[in-house]
């Protein structure tokens, strides 16, 4: 029997457990605060932004989204994060990517104070992640362990195998499968011979953007497949880079899309907002 990996369960029971710590936190005077700066109007990232201030408002955080005109200048940015940076009531600063052409996203993602980056994107974050020190990550693979740790899906000595090695999922995902013991191996648009790296995978983890980009062909029987994609297909209708119909027979575990990967992803972001928030009450000075 394959094992459907519910992410939307997860990710809600996650929600009701930090919905608790937060009225705590709340008693004792400090009540977290995210701010989402979102520039320009790409429909995807204006779904995403409204959907992290519910979750964020849900959890009894203060919530707050800055839009700014597609065609501001990377200095009205920069002066935005400034003052956020600033601003002792916000614990998280999150930037909506992919930023407009005329903006340089990494300028932008070093001008967070790393301390209220809730990404992980920043460099000094990424670095920690590099050194097996990990505090501030990215939230989609961190919501990756998580579902892991809430399955018994364990990682020691285990072949991972990830497909896409963006900064946003790829790349972090293999430090923290690596950090765990794992074996993993990063493919991308110039391996050779996808399927035979794939089918080599313990655990598989997509994330590409490509409808059904993963067939039944590529996966071994009994492997854990992840997928992170977000596609629609001609119907509309939300899909992953998986073909899940073709792979779930074959695998132990999968996850759906959607109702996998997606929830996992911001209940991480309101776990790492707490966490920042956390880090700086006054009795932890
Ligand atoms: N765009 C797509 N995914 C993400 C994410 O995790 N964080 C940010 N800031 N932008 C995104």
């Amino acid at each position: 029997m394959t094992t459907i990996i519910d992410g939307k369960k997860l990710a809600q029971e996650m929600r009701q457990a930090l919905k608790i710590k937060v009225d705590d936190l709340r008693k004792q005077g400090l009540v977290p605060g995210l701010v989402v700066i979102l520039v320009g109007d790409n429909q995807a990232s204006h779904t995403y932004v409204r959907n992290k201030e519910r979750a964020a408002l849900d959890v009894g955080f203060l919530s707050t989204i800055v839009r700014l005109d597609a065609d501001c200048s990377q200095e009205d940015l920069l002066s935005t994060i400034r003052e956020y940076n600033q601003d002792d009531k916000y614990h998280g600063i999150l930037v909506q990517l992919p930023l407009p052409k005329q903006i340089d996203t990494d300028t932008i993602l070093e001008s967070i104070d790393p301390s209220k980056d809730v990404d992980g994107f920043h460099p000094v974050n990424l670095g920690r992640l590099l050194q097996k020190n990990e505090a501030i990550v990215p939230c989609t693979p961190k919501g990756i362990i998580a579902m892991f740790e809430a399955y018994d899906i364990d990682l020691v000595g285990k072949k991972v195998v990830i497909v896409g090695q963006s900064t946003i999922v790829g790349r972090p995902m293999a430090l923290l499968c690596l950090n765990r013991g794992a074996t993993v191996t990063v493919c991308h648009s110039r391996t050779k011979n996808l399927a035979q790296e794939t089918k080599a995978a313990d655990i598989l983890i997509v994330a590409v953007g490509r409808l059904h980009f993963i067939g039944k062909e590529h996966v071994k029987e009994g492997a854990v497949v992840i997928d992170v994609g977000i596609n629609h297909d001609q119907n509309g209708k939300l899909k992953g880079d998986v073909n899940f119909d073709e792979v779930a027979p074959i695998a132990s575990a999968i996850t759906p899309v959607p109702g996998g990967v997606g929830p996992m992803t911001i209940a991480s972001l309101l776990v790492q907002t707490y966490e920042n928030a956390l880090a700086k009450k006054p009795s932890n000075h």
